[in-house]
């Protein structure tokens, strides 16, 4: 298993471009399920999951293959072919909970769908109830078996009224890759809003799916009969984006984020200033300064537009070494604090209460042998070690290799010691 070794104290100074964002290229991947031509994407990040995305989905029978690309960056595949196999194994679900977007669109395309119960994982029990009742409100029988979703629809679906509890980012993209192809219309009310969502929408819309998308959270889906091919580029990672901009606040320095969007991270942004760092936006690029001493800020997680989870962790980090306490409240996932124990291995002051975190900043911290827990967890220990005295030594980097691309070369492009020990 590969190990990183960080030797921390160096400010950050240069570029670092920013990839497609892995939350959107997983989705985009599945919605070629929706059709039988030919579904092109560029700016597919080259990342472990993509690469279990597309073993899910060949073993489905489709073909995913990298072809000439016209996007600035990552690779560009193209996704397409006939549906020979409506099952999700085990083996490949529990490996990877995005997989569970396959249900609504196998269902809408194929009348069934028989797919592995993801099943609980490091950051929470996260259940699929959402999806679930969703798919039946659209007409679908669903019964539980041997640990897996058993889902017909032999008539097709139907289009129907659905008012989410809770505005689930995988539920309203399941729900909504199947109601493209459902007879009449379906509202999803409480949708998510993230902007992974509206890159879904643009791109099924290009596959000529009928969709009224306000931004409000009510997305609207006049079914049509069938969906035809298209070729869409992957928005930008925001949440790569603020995990590098936490890199240059923790570790100082000053770095420009290409093609970073600074209108996805509005609150990733207003948290960053008020702990002393400037950002600003400049053409194509984000740029990140740090001028003086960090100050604690209090941060609550929430849906989108709020404070997203996924840069939980690296706040924390971050916070670690600021003036004064923060107080860090995740409202997403009920069991998202595992890197604290592996921070206050490094020198950090972290209580958690509950849902809540009490951080009091120290003067420094210091490395250490950590071990990775999960993706974003991962990345608050390297951020640790770049401000850290000394060496950190961070293991299970395979969690990392799930959503970050070229880590170790991105950071050593800006001056940080960073380097990959294999084996
Ligand atoms: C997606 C992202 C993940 C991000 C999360 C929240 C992908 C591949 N993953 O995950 O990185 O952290 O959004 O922004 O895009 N819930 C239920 N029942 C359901 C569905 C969800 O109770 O049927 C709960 C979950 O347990 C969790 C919360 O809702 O506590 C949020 O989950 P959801 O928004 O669905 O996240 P994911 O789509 O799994």
């Amino acid at each position: 298993m590969d190990r990183f070794l960080i030797r921390g104290g160096r400010p950050l100074h240069g570029e670092i471009q920013i990839g497609g964002a892995k939350n959107s290229a997983l989705k985009l991947l599945v919605a070629g399920l929706l059709t039988s031509d030919r579904v092109v994407l560029d700016n597919v990040p080259r990342i472990d999951d993509i690469g279990t995305m597309r073993l899910l989905l060949e073993q489905h029978g489709l073909t995913v293959e990298e072809v000439p690309g016209e996007g600035p960056y990552g690779q560009t595949l193209s996704v397409g072919g006939e549906i020979t196999n409506t099952e999700a194994p085990y083996e490949i679900v529990s490996k990877m909970r995005a997989s569970i977007l396959v249900l609504g669109p196998l269902l809408a395309r194929c009348g069934e769908a028989r797919v592995s119960l993801p099943g609980g994982c490091a950051i929470g029990t996260r259940p699929v109830d959402l999806h679930l009742k969703g798919l039946e409100a659209l007409g679908a029988e669903i019964r539980l078996e041997g640990g897996y979703i058993d889902a017909r629809a032999p008539g097709g679906l139907v289009g129907a009224r659905i008012v989410l509890p809770f505005a689930s980012v995988g539920a309203t993209e399941n729900l909504l890759m199947a109601s493209t192809l459902a007879v009449g219309r379906t509202e999803i009310v409480n949708a998510a809003r993230e902007p992974e969502i509206a890159d879904l929408v643009a791109c099924l819309v290009a596959m000529g799916a009928r969709i009224m998308d306000q931004g409000s959270g009510t997305l609207v889906i006049d079914g049509v009969p069938r969906l035809h091919g298209a070729r869409h580029a992957v928005v930008s990672d925001r949440i790569e984006c603020g995990t590098y901009a936490c890199a240059v606040a923790i570790a100082g320095g000053d770095v420009r984020l290409l093609g970073g969007q600074i209108g996805h991270l509005g609150a990733v942004v207003r948290v960053l200033e008020e702990a002393g760092i400037e950002v600003a936006q400049e053409e194509g690029a984000i740029r990140v300064r740090r001028g003086g001493a960090l100050a604690g800020v209090d941060v609550m997680t929430e849906p989108y537009p709020g404070f997203p989870t996924d840069m939980q962790a690296q706040f924390m980090a971050l916070l670690s070494v600021a003036d004064g306490a923060s107080m860090m409240t995740e409202t997403i996932f009920e069991n998202r604090f595992m890197h604290v124990p592996e921070l206050n291995r490094m020198g950090a002051r972290i209580n958690v209460h509950g849902a809540s975190a009490i951080i009091r900043g120290v003067p420094a911290l210091s490395g250490a042998q950590v071990m990775a827990t999960d993706l974003r967890a991962s990345f608050s220990l390297i951020l640790a070690g770049l401000a850290a005295s000394g060496e950190t030594v961070l293991s299970r980097v395979y969690h990392l290799d799930r959503g970050y691309e070229a880590v170790e070369r991105k950071l050593s492009g800006c001056g940080a010691v960073i380097e990959r020990i294999r084996g």
